[in-house]
């Protein structure tokens, strides 16, 4: 049976001003609700990959479909970010407005929704981040985990069918890195998730896909891809803390 693919790259390469090509010969696809980590060193282009998907940074060579639209004609550019909710790696990127609350209640007005809606689904998005009691605050003035938290809600708040999430960890306290896990858990969109944050990818991801100076060196499950010491090593990745004590226990003294 023919799968409809979330997300189906081709081939595809970014080469801005005609220089270095940033990524090039990328081949991914995602099924619908897959949760796929994007693993990488700094650089390897895990961001760009992202903002490819959305049409923030141009195909230069090869194919990109999200939803089943080809993101390369500028005309669809409008459906994409309907269907598709991108988390900034940086939050000051996402957060323009003067309040929480104006930040999170943006996009859905933009969408057209009525005020009550809206209120109904702001309130709930930020009782789901923690962050119920800051509607009232200046975005700006928040602290850096707690921008990450606003970020995050004023992409959930939309209910896009793909989530791309940039970084998502940063800045997030314990508790707040379960509250995100247990939220990706529950969400039945499909993910795309760059992070360096490898307990996490355990935990929310069943596959990985790893990037180093913009190809894709491998895509496959993730704890196999994150328990491969020499192929961490070999891309300046760690095997994370609890995989490495599975494999090597500490010694009782015997
Ligand atoms: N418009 C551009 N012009 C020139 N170089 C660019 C451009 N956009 C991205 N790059 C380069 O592409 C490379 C990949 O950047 P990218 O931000 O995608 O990496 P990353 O994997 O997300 O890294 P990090 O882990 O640090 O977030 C970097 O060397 C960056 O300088
Ligand atoms: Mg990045």
């Amino acid at each position: 049976m023919a799968v409809n693919f979330d997300i189906e790259c081709t081939n595809a390469g970014y080469q801005p001003h005609h220089g270095h090509w940033v990524l090039r010969g990328i081949h991914l696809t995602a099924a619908p609700r897959e949760r796929i980590a994007v693993l990488g060193p700094n650089g390897a282009g895990k961001t760009s990959l992202l903002h490819m998907l959305v049409g923030i940074k141009p195909i230069h060579e090869g194919q990109i479909r999200v939803g089943g639209v080809d993101v390369s004609q500028d005309s669809h550019i409008a459906s994409i970010r309907q269907s598709v909710g991108l988390i900034f790696q940086e939050p000051d990127d996402q957060l323009f407005c003067a309040t929480v609350y104006e930040d999170v209640a943006f996009g859905p007005r933009q969408m057209g929704l009525s005020e009550t809606v809206v209120d109904a689904r702001v309130r709930s998005t930020l009782d789901a981040v923690g962050m119920a009691d800051q509607a009232c605050s200046v975005s700006h003035h928040l602290s850096s985990g707690q921008k990450r938290r606003a970020s995050l809600a004023t992409v959930l708040v939309m209910q896009p069918k793909i989530l791309l999430l940039d970084e998502p960890t940063n800045d997030l306290d314990p508790r707040g890195r379960r509250m995100l896990e247990r939220i990706l858990l529950d969400c039945p969109q499909t993910l795309l998730i760059a992070t360096h944050d490898l307990e996490f990818v355990l935990r929310v991801c069943q596959r990985a896909i790893l990037l180093d100076q913009g190809r894709l060196i491998t895509d496959g499950p993730a704890s196999q891809i994150l328990s491969d010491a020499r192929l961490m090593d070999e891309h300046g990745l760690e095997v994370p803390g609890s995989l490495r004590e599975r494999h090597w226990p500490v010694s009782s003294g015997e």
